[in-house]
């Protein structure tokens, strides 16, 4: 089985990450997002984990569905939604095989893209083209490789876990390993694209990339996180895209 059917449930065993409250991190990315349409529409999420993002663009007034492999993640949002006042629909299924009933008018991927080689990512991104209506857009987060490279060797240690982050330089990979006591250490590994790397994974798939947000970064020897710095220091962007 690959990696990427267990590793966020065992994540989310060790840190809890997928039933923690919205932030308003989640709050400002849906205002940016509707501000960006224009107005509200129907939204998917791609690997909506623990529905914190879903949840926060369904009180900005979209129609949200929130697709996610890891079924306690979805019970979490409908739960989430529930508390809020708002409907999500939460639907446990792989994003590479799943009819998520659309289009839609915004299809978001917040941190998760990268997980197999590139013809995983164009046949994900093919599919996301044909999910989109004529004027809507994708909103997905993309890791930088220059980030990563820097930060390979950072450990922070629990009481439960040690997680340290690498990277694989010849795939072009970021690495992040948690190392449960007393159990066996299990890795996420997410490919790193710039934007030119990702134009480059384009052609064929239906989308261009219209707009680059740069996004924040960590200074791990100051212990500050920044949500908004330059491209050449941001941990990773969003590319807006567009049907070609
Ligand atoms: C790093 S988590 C991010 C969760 C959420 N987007 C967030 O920002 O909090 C990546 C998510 O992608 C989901 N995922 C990975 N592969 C998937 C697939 N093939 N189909 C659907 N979801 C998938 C995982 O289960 C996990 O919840």
């Amino acid at each position: 089985m690959h990696w990427s059917h267990t590793f966020y449930e065992q994540q989310d065993r060790l840190t809890g990450y997928y039933s923690k409250p919205i932030h308003p991190f989640h709050t400002g990315l849906a205002a940016r997002v509707t501000a960006h349409r224009g107005q509200p529409g129907t939204l998917l999420e791609l690997g909506a984990g623990g529905g914190q993002f879903a949840t926060a663009a369904a009180l900005a007034g979209h129609t949200v569905t929130a697709l996610d492999l890891y079924a306690r993640g979805g019970e979490h949002t409908r739960r989430l939604a529930a508390e809020h006042g708002v409907t999500v629909r939460a639907r446990t299924a792989d994003f590479y095989t799943a009819d998520p009933d659309g289009p839609f008018d915004a299809v978001c991927y917040w941190d998760g893209f990268g997980i197999g080689e590139d013809a995983d990512q164009r046949f994900l991104l093919s599919r996301v083209a044909r999910w989109l209506t004529a004027s809507a857009a994708a909103y997905v987060d993309v890791y930088t490789p220059w980030y990563w490279a820097h930060h390979a060797g950072f450990t922070q240690r629990t009481e439960g876990y040690v997680q340290t982050y690498g990277f694989d330089a010849d795939g072009c990979r970021m690495l992040d390993t948690y190392a449960p006591a007393g159990g066996d250490p299990l890795t996420q590994s997410l490919r790193c694209y710039s934007p030119a790397d990702l134009r480059g994974l384009l052609p064929g798939t239906g989308l261009t990339l219209a707009e680059v947000w740069s996004g924040g970064a960590y200074d791990p020897r100051a212990g500050v996180y920044d949500p908004q710095v330059e491209l050449g220091k941001c941990m990773s962007y969003v590319a807006v895209l567009r049907r070609a």
